[in-house]
């Protein structure tokens, strides 16, 4: 028997992963997406090995991301409750589909993780397994209680990590835990469970990863201006890039800057709210960037069709829908509203703010002369008209405050 686990080097994946070969006399094929977390890779494929893996999987899966989850994802404008980009949740799909494909080469019959049975990410892993390949098991250690009971705590895994010569990392772990990737990194649990607690404070920037907070952004504003094609992002400051290259480029822009932090209460899938802090720079940008240039170049009612199914969208992704037919058709919808957003936007960053400095299309929407306060030299708009529209839209509002008027007396 195979099983096909997604594997992170840290303690519980470590864990997980001899646990399973033991329990299910199994072959533990070890699966790794890079997705962007840099150094958390380094040395990876040897620790899997050495903890009893019987093949690595290593994939850079960079590209892939940025192009297909990423981009068509800021298309649609998401937006969790308000504040969060989804940064976490737009990577399990991938983590979960390359999964799949991996468990199908390798004859697997089943696939593992070592994601907790209180979150939102066992969810949208095996909602992406079930969309994709419904024949595959699932096991999902931290929701069996024999696990839980055998591992009641850190010190227990730690113990077992070193009966099993499984390398532990020295340093002390950290107080919280975290999540990277391109898009973002989460911060989650430990001292932020009270939300009392304030992440902002200059006590706590060691925690922070992606950014500078503002306080300690440069005093001086820059200028970025980014070109979209079709309502995704292809160059920055005049250079072409991949969607890879932009996001890294606006990473460390929107860093520099203290750019896409975020500290929220969120709802979690399963019913719990969940304190979060994330650091967003460079989707922060593209976000902000990516609404100006819709501003001059999409149609209204499209824009507000499309805006109305935000929140929609928004709660698909962060369900663990995305390969389910509901996003697709909606990402129909969103990608035939992208097909006039071309352009180019200028924008400031300055400690924190993404400032609007100028936008410009060659399909822009935005006419001077019909907008104009002095004559309109297209006589495309006649201001008599506006007496007979605001006539009749105001014909309703006068009936029905008649009638109430009338029942007062
Ligand atoms: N709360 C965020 C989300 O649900 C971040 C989750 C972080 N996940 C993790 N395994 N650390 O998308
Ligand atoms: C986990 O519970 O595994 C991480 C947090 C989440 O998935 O929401």
């Amino acid at each position: 028997e195979k099983i096909v686990l997604a594997y992170s080097g840290g303690l519980d994946t470590s864990v997980i992963l001899k646990w399973l070969k033991e329990t299910y006399d199994a072959e533990i094929i070890a699966f790794t997406a890079d997705i962007g977390q840099k150094d958390e890779l380094d040395g990876l494929e040897a620790k899997a090995l050495q903890t009893g893996a019987s093949k690595v999987y290593i994939d850079d899966l960079r590209e892939e991301f940025a192009r297909d989850f990423i981009y068509p994802m800021f298309q649609s404008g998401a937006l969790y409750e308000g504040q969060y980009l989804l940064g976490t949740s737009i990577a399990r799909p991938l983590i979960a589909k390359r999964m799949v494909e991996i468990a199908r080469a390798e004859g697997a019959t089943a696939i593992a993780h070592g994601a907790t049975g209180k979150g939102n990410d066992q969810v949208r892993f095996e909602l992406t397994a079930a969309a994709l390949a419904p024949e595959l098991g699932v096991i999902a250690p931290w929701r069996l209680d024999e696990f839980r009971e055998q591992f009641p705590g850190r010190a227990e895994m730690i113990a077992y990590a070193e009966k099993h010569g499984i390398p532990v990392q020295a340093s002390a772990a950290k107080p919280y835990s975290t999540d990277r990737n391109l898009l973002h990194i989460s911060f989650e649990s430990g001292m932020l469970e009270d939300p009392w607690f304030d992440p902002s404070a200059e006590s706590n920037e060691d925690m922070y990863v992606l950014s500078v907070s503002p306080e300690r952004a440069p005093d001086q504003a820059e200028y970025v201006e980014l070109e979209f094609d079709k309502g995704d992002c292809v160059a920055v400051n005049g250079e072409s890039l991949s969607p890879l290259e932009v996001m890294e480029k606006l990473n460390d822009l929107g860093g520099k800057h203290g750019i896409g932090r975020v500290d929220m209460v969120e709802n979690r899938f399963v019913g719990m709210k969940s304190r979060g802090v994330y650091e967003t720079p460079g989707g922060t940008i593209l976000f902000t960037a990516h609404r100006k240039m819709e501003s001059l170049t999409m149609d209204r009612d499209v824009m507000h069709l499309r805006d109305s199914l935000i929140s929609k969208y928004s709660s698909l992704v962060y369900n663990g829908f995305w390969f389910a037919p509901e996003r697709l058709a909606l990402q129909a919808l969103v990608n035939e509203s992208q097909k006039n957003v071309t352009g180019t936007v200028r924008i400031k960053l300055y400690k924190g703010n993404v400032i609007g400095a100028g936008v410009k299309s060659p399909v822009s929407l935005y006419n001077p002369d019909i907008a104009t306060m002095e004559a309109d030299p297209t006589k495309a708009y006649n201001q008599n008209d506006a007496t007979g529209f605001i006539r009749l839209n105001a014909l309703r509002l006068k009936v029905g405050s008649g009638v109430e008027q009338n029942a007062k007396k």
